[in-house]
């Protein structure tokens, strides 16, 4: 029998620091994405190539995109994508050496008016646009949906709108979608009830789960989704993140965490924990926060 395995798509550097008050030094978050690029890790969200204005955390999308050049460029077994909104965050991202890039739509209104400025009906024609171009440019596309659950401003959101969104998506040419939860209040009854339905029409491993872990129900929502047949999982490192238009929204389910619970499983992550557990504590020490990985404090500490 095949071993059971899981892939981890680490989104700290990205997802994990747009959150972050004070801005982190661009040397910081090389050396944070160089210390995960040895861990196993076989997927790294380094940065976000959106308005500077918006997420000023990661203006230095540019400076961190070059910094990593020599690893990115000779690296055939680690993709490193970066978050874009529009065509011109997509050509900003080539243009300083990205290959792969990741798209975002919300399933509901509210949460992408105040994300990103426009209905999510526009936001599909944007994401059409973009992945037109990437199409051109030979970049790869990942999709995210966000607000699975809820909205932070309209409320709970139906399943049937995510599956629009998703399949929209696909259809786009995104390789894959991750499902985001973007305020982390869903359990695994909503976790059920979704996947229940979006499975009849969208196989598994087109899917990913990106579980934010504000209500701790992360790591439940990761192996119900497992159960149900997903194999791909977003986390960051020392629980780092939040989005910054989802007020209270916590970080994504930290990686330590997943890769301790895969471990116990049985289920390989290929990803070394002790590393990453050291990661986790030297870049909660490095911005000054406590580190918000359960396995990771733990840990650390023996
Ligand atoms: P807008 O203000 O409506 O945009 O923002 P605009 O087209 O009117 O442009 C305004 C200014 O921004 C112009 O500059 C543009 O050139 C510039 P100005 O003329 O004023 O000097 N601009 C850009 N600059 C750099 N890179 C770009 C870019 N685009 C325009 N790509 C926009 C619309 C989409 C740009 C803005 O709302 C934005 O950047 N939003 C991003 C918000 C964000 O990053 N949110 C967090 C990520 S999403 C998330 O965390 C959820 C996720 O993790 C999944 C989950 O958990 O659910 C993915
Ligand atoms: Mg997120």
């Amino acid at each position: 029998m095949a071993p059971r395995s899981v892939k981890i798509v680490e989104v700290g550097p990205r997802d994990g620091l747009q959150n972050i008050k004070n801005i982190v030094p661009t040397h910081t978050k090389i050396e944070l994405i160089r210390r995960l690029a040895k861990t196993g890790l076989s997927v790294i969200e380094s940065t976000s190539f959106v308005s500077p204005k918006w997420v000023p955390q990661l203006a230095d999308g540019p400076q961190v995109l070059t910094g990593l050049q020599a690893i990115i460029s000779t690296s055939d077994t680690i993709s490193f994508p970066v978050l874009v909104p529009n065509v011109k965050g997509l050509e900003l991202a080539c243009h300083n050496g990205a290959k792969e890039i990741a798209v975002f739509v919300s399933a509901s209104e509210g949460f992408s008016r105040k994300n990103i400025n426009c209905s999510v009906e526009e936001s599909l024609v944007r994401v059409q646009a973009v992945a037109t171009k990437a199409r051109i440019l030979g970049v790869k596309i990942r999709g995210y949906v966000s607000c699975i659950f809820a909205d932070p401003y309209d409320g709970p959101t139906k399943p049937s709108q995510v599956i629009k969104v998703t399949q929209a998506l696909l259809q786009a040419g995104c390789y894959e979608v991750s499902l985001g939860d973007t305020t982390g209040v869903g359990t695994v009854a909503e976790v059920e009830l979704l996947l229940n339905e979006m499975l009849k029409v969208v196989p598994a491993d087109k899917l990913a789960g990106h579980f934010h872990d504000t209500y701790g129900q992360a790591i439940a929502n990761v192996i119900k989704s497992y159960d149900m047949g997903l194999r791909t999982f977003d986390s960051s490192v020392a629980g780092l993140g939040g989005c910054p238009f989802a007020k209270g929204a916590k970080g994504n389910l930290a990686t330590e965490d997943l890769v301790y619970t895969m471990e116990k499983l049985g289920i390989q992550t290929g990803v070394n924990l002790g590393q990453v557990v050291a990661i986790g504590s030297w870049i909660s020490q490095e911005l000054g926060i406590p580190n918000s990985s359960r396995a990771g404090a733990a840990l650390a500490v023996h």
